[in-house]
């Protein structure tokens, strides 16, 4: 029988700043979240078009201890409750990185608490397990504004990179693409508004990469074609509302296009290794969008496949899973004291190619 843990999770390694307690129990049933507290910096960074690392640095460490104080209150517990702290020690923009490890150290000592390293992408692909209890293998699409990659996930420290963007991440397109149609950031859900009313037909969008075998996809080339479309309608006048529903329409079928088509091959490379995935899961800002996840979910069906998209609020960058994976890495044996050295990059399959680019979201893993 496992025994029970609650673990403070601390998250700073992009523009949220996140605290929660999690507790395992011992059963089946898994975890319960006892709270959790998420400050966002979107006002902060509004003006400059993209977060900026030394204003996300110095907003974390003014509000790191009050998101910690107030999940310790929201739970009802104190740090003598507890069974240890878990931090993100990367990868991301590492002044915030390091405001959260700093702060978890002190914690730790002071408290007497064993610490344990966790990376952010770890965080995000065992979330499922967290929610939905899934099984090992799955496999794993990673999505947002900052991060794609598609992951056989195997174990709290096994993680196999079948591929991922080798330039923009869906989000920061979505974002772009917003911003090329003068509509309010973040981009994703502007956009997804505006494409219900839209043809998604009426401008060809290309779908980059299909045409090569394996999973590596490519996003920027989309923005290009979308500045071209818009340009060319605007040649005859302006760029009326029926034109931005359609753009926006053609802009997300393509990525859904692009993100079903590479998720059935990933299926494949995972069914080709001799492991049968127990569902498909997804997570990150752009898993909330609603044509996506249609595409996805008819994908699984096809496939006789559970899809699992946990809820948004533990889809997007939070503490809770960060608690989460370190329950799961303690139980995995992980000594107290690993992987506490800041890491601005830190992929979780350290046998795959590195991936190449680096969004204005920070470092991809
Ligand atoms: O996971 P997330 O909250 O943050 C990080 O990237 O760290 O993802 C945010 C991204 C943004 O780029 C946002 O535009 C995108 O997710 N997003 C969406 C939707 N909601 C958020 N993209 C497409 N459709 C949506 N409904
Ligand atoms: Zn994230």
């Amino acid at each position: 029988m496992t025994r029970t843990l609650t673990v403070l999770g601390i998250e700073s390694s992009c523009d949220d700043t996140a605290a929660a307690v999690v507790r395992a129990g011992s059963g089946p049933a898994g975890a319960e979240i006892l709270a959790s507290v998420v400050a966002g910096q979107t006002e902060l960074h509004a003006a400059f078009g993209g977060v900026v690392p030394e204003i996300a640095a110095r907003a974390h460490a003014e509000k790191i201890d009050l998101c910690i104080e107030e999940a310790l209150m929201r739970a009802g517990l104190t740090l003598a409750d507890l069974d240890a702290v878990a931090v993100t020690s990367g990868p991301g923009l590492i002044g915030g990185v390091m405001a959260g490890v700093m702060c978890a150290r002190g914690l730790a000592a002071g408290a007497g608490l064993p610490l344990i390293g966790v990376n952010h992408l770890a965080g995000h692909a065992l979330t499922p397990r967290l929610t939905d209890g899934l099984d090992f293998p799955y496999l794993m699409l990673l999505v947002s504004g900052g991060h794609c990659q598609f992951l056989i996930v195997e174990g709290p420290e096994s993680f196999t990179r079948l591929g991922g963007t080798i330039d923009d991440a869906p989000g920061e397109a979505f974002d772009k693409t917003a911003k090329l149609l003068a509509l309010p950031q973040p981009g994703g859900p502007a956009v997804e508004t505006e494409a219900r009313a839209g043809d998604p037909g009426r401008f060809a969008f290309p779908r980059p990469l299909m045409d090569r075998p394996g999973c590596d996809m490519s996003f920027s080339g989309l923005k290009t074609a979308l500045l071209r479309a818009r340009d060319g309608v605007m040649e005859n006048g302006t760029l009326r509302r029926a034109d931005r529903a359609d753009l926006c329409a053609g802009f997300q079928a393509a990525v859904a296009d692009v993100l079903a088509g590479k998720s059935a091959r990933a299926l494949a490379a995972m069914r080709a290794r001799g492991l049968a995935p127990s569902a498909f899961a997804v997570a990150g800002g752009v898993a909330a969008n609603a044509a996506i996840r249609a595409r996805l979910t008819a994908l699984c069906a096809g496939e006789g496949l559970d899809f699992v998209a946990p809820p948004l609020r533990l889809c997007t960058d939070n503490a809770a899973m960060i608690a989460w994976a370190g329950i799961e890495r303690l139980r995995a044996g992980t000594a107290p004291g690993a992987d506490l050295v800041p890491r601005p990059r830190w992929p979780l399959d350290q046998a795959a190619a590195p991936m190449l680019g680096a969004g204005k979201r920070g470092a991809k893993a």
